[in-house]
């Protein structure tokens, strides 16, 4: 694995993993700038997510997903939080294992993705059994998230952001406004 102290560093995992706010948060702390990926889709879009999926299916938000993708994975130094899915398709598990970025797995269990989701709009959950669902991607997933990570960590507590900000600073990656 390359690691040199500047490397992006590009969150994966399921819906509630807390790609957001893991990201949010180390990026503060490296003094880094972050960008959301589903964020920035809406943003160019001016639609929510739902909307998208509702006007042009999962096919047409994956589309988006794959070029917002391409366009941001090769920006240096920052720190980005993908969209649960972005694994399903091999054209973006290429970009994701080619990168220099360092990716980094949020790895959940069903029951912390349900507690995390409920109530939420997002559309792959709108169905009368989200845990049956919920159940089915982590299983379809997980070996997609595993394909394309450097490192995994368990993101069900809480202190998953300093988790991963030891672990940069154990291999001498972690950065600081001062750098
Ligand atoms: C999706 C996850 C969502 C969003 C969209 C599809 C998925 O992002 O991209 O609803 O397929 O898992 P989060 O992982 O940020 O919830």
């Amino acid at each position: 694995m390359q690691k040199y102290k500047t490397q992006t560093i590009v969150l994966v995992g399921m819906m509630g993993a807390g790609k957001t706010y893991v990201g949010k948060s180390l990026a503060a702390m490296l003094g880094r700038k972050f960008i959301d990926l589903d964020k920035k889709l809406e943003e160019r879009c001016g639609s929510s997510i739902p909307e998208i999926f509702a006007v042009e299916g999962e096919d047409g938000f994956r589309k988006r997903e794959s070029r917002l993708l391409k366009e941001f994975s090769e920006t240096e130094g920052v720190v980005i939080a993908t969209g649960g899915g972005v694994v399903l398709r091999e054209e973006n598990r290429k970009i994701l294992r080619n990168s220099k970025a360092l990716v980094v797995h949020l790895n959940i269990n069903e029951r912390t993705c349900l507690n995390r989701t409920k109530g939420s709009d997002r559309p792959l959950l709108q169905t009368p059994n989200p845990m049956e669902k919920i159940k089915e991607l982590i299983d379809f997933r997980t070996p997609l998230y595993r394909e394309v990570a450097d490192i995994e960590f368990d993101a069900n507590g809480s202190h998953c952001d300093r988790d991963v900000l030891e672990w940069l600073q154990a291999n001498g990656l972690e950065g600081s406004k001062n750098d």
